[in-house]
Formats: structure tokens, sequence, C-alpha cells
């Protein structure tokens, strides 16, 4: 992907988001002037991945300030309106986390707000570039081998998941400008295909070899060894390495234990949640029925079923080989993360 394309940039009045529901067929940009709008995108998921929608809450303060201003609302509908932005999606702790950071600037008025969203913007981009440089350094050691690396990864975690560069992609990324990745597997990632339409994408922009599998196919892929060790992101990671990622993220981990290969969380410190303290505290988003029991908008299930759509699901810690952020690499698949290492 071009440096330059961003999947949140805010236009000096507006919010521009590249349109995630219409890529790879369609390169379109959504125009946000208001908090609904915003809502409605982030739920959709014309906006998604926990630094984007971290980055785009943060403008959502920004928004709801020029709107009130625009429609004459009082500072309590302002501040009710960044709550409905803060709620928008419930399980990626970013949304909240840089909301609240951009709200203690409320009071200072418009340009503070715009300035601290840029702030979490710009630092997100640096966090990625240095979990990249941290990831791959740690990988390549982990593996031991001289020869190029076959990364498998699951949903979308690049530059359009994020404020730029990318997580557990930037980590790849990484890896390729060092001449020192082979090949991707790219999960699918059902219902919404984050990895057939967007990793995809991205890696095609980059001249990654890559392959798209179905997830069902990524258990199989590790167990025969086609894979030297697997990369995720995080929507949430809990006090005890507990991790909430896009759902199917469960079942690689595992995999990767059985077959006794590196499962690698690539995540901000802003996903770290050490006021929830194990996997059981997150909430897991649930989506509507429609996403599994249609396809393209046709129903493919009977009639008569019911669709169950967790948007996410939660692997252990202990299945966690290490996590990196932009601080370095916990290897935290037992017990408490070290609170000093991340706040
Ligand atoms: O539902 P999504 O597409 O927002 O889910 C995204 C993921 O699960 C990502 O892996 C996670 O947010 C990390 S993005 C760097």
């Amino acid at each position: 992907m071009p440096q330059e394309l961003r999947a949140v940039e805010w236009t000096g009045e507006s919010l521009a988001l590249i349109d995630q529901t219409l890529l790879p067929q369609r390169t379109e940009t959504l125009d946000v002037h208001d908090v609904d709008t915003l809502v409605d995108a982030i739920q959709r998921l014309v906006v998604r991945g926990a630094p984007a929608i971290g980055a785009a809450g943060a403008y959502g303060v920004a928004l709801a300030l020029i709107e009130g201003e625009r429609e004459g609302w009082s500072q309590d509908e302002v501040r009710a309106a960044v709550a409905r932005v803060r709620a928008a999606r419930p399980t990626a702790v970013n949304l909240m986390v840089c909301v609240d950071r951009v709200m203690a600037r409320f009071d200072e008025g418009l340009d503070a707000v715009l300035a601290e969203a840029a702030a979490v913007q710009r630092e997100d981009v640096e966090a990625n570039r240095a979990m990249g440089a941290f990831g791959a350094d740690w990988l390549l050691e982990k593996v031991g081998e001289d020869r190029p690396l076959r990364i498998l990864t699951h949903c979308n975690t690049g530059a359009l998941a994020t404020a730029g560069w990318g997580t557990a992609l930037g980590v790849i990324r990484e890896l390729h400008a060092r001449g020192r990745l082979e090949v991707v597997y790219a999960d699918e990632t059902r219902p919404l295909l984050q990895g057939s339409r967007l990793t995809a994408w991205e890696l095609v922009q980059e001249g990654i070899p890559h392959y798209v599998q179905a997830d069902g196919a990524a258990a199989g892929t590790i167990l025969r060894g086609e894979v030297d060790a697997a990369i995720v992101g995080a929507d949430r990671i809990a006090a005890n390495g507990d991790t909430a990622n896009k759902v199917g993220t469960v079942g690689v981990a595992l995999a990767c234990a059985d077959a006794g290969i590196p499962f690698l969380v690539a995540a901000p410190t802003t996903t770290v949640d050490l006021a929830t303290k194990t996997g059981d505290d997150i909430h897991i988003e649930l989506r509507g029925e429609a996403e599994v029991l249609e396809w393209g908008g046709v129903r493919t299930a009977p009639a008569e079923s019911r669709g169950h759509n967790p948007a996410f699901d939660v692997t252990p810690g202990r299945l966690v080989t290490g996590l990196v952020t932009e601080r370095g690499v916990l290897e935290v698949s037992a017990g408490e993360l070290p609170a000093d290492h991340l706040k």
C-alpha cells in the first residue's frame, strides 16, 4: 500500500474513511461530517481494526464538537454524542482508550482536541514501525532458520486496520523488507472476509507472495509443517495475557501450540487493558445473524436456521508465545503481564 493511503484521515473539517466494505473491488472514501454517520461507519466496518477505530474515535470527539457548534448543542449533548462514538463497538479497547485520551482535552476546545487526535494517529504509526522491527527480530531468532519464513495470519492487521503500516502485518512487511519472508498464508476470515478482501489486497500492493486459504484450512496447514509461525493482532488483551481477536484466532493458536511453533500477538500498548483481569471479562461483540446465514445478500442457510455470530474469540494467554508491543516482546505464556513494562 502506498504510504500516503490512510484508512483514517482528517481533512480539516471532516473525517475521510476508506470504505473497507467495498474493497478490493472499489477504493472509495466516505467523508464523515457527523457523529451518527461515524457510529454507523464503525458498526458497519467501513472503518475497522482496533487501532483504526481508536483513531476514528479520537477524531470523533472533534466531529462532535463541530456538529454541536453547527446544531447548537449543549455541552451535555456534545458529551452524549462522544459517548455514542465510544460505545460503537464493545470489544476493541483502543476505541475507549483513544476517545478518553482526547476527551481529557475537551475543555481546551477544538484545536486541542484535534492536536490530541493527531498525536494518537502519529503515535500509532510509530508504534507499528517499532513493533515490526521487534517482532521480526524475535521471530527470526525464535524460528532460528536461515531461510525466509512462511507466516500464517488471521484477519486484517495492516495499514487499513491501523493509523498506518500495521501490527501483525507490519511484522510481515518488515520481514519482507529484510528479504526474510517466503510466503504468507492469509486466512480468509469468515464471515466478513477481512483476510481475503483486505489483507490480500494489502499484500498485493506490497508485492508479497501469499495464499488466501479458508479459515478451516489453517490448522491443517500448520500441522503439516507448512508454516513457521503465526502472527495475529488483538482487540483487547487482559492482564493475564488472554487475547481477544477476530473469531477463529483461538483455533490458530491451538494448532500452533500442538505443532510447537510460535504464536505471536502484535498489538500496541493501547490494546492492553490491565483493568480487565482475564478473557472472561472481555465483552465479545455479537453481530447480526445475516452475516452467517447469507452470502452476498442471498440466504444460504435454511430459513429455519438461527445464526451465531461472535465477531471475536479469546485465546488463553498460555497459548500466546510472544506479545510484541512498541516496547519490545514479552514472552508471557504464563502469568500476569508486567504492568510496569506496559504503562
Ligand atoms: O471486526 P474487525 O475487522 O474490526 O476485527 C479486527 C481484528 O480482529 C484485528 O485482528 C484486530 O483489530 C487488530 S487490527 C491491527
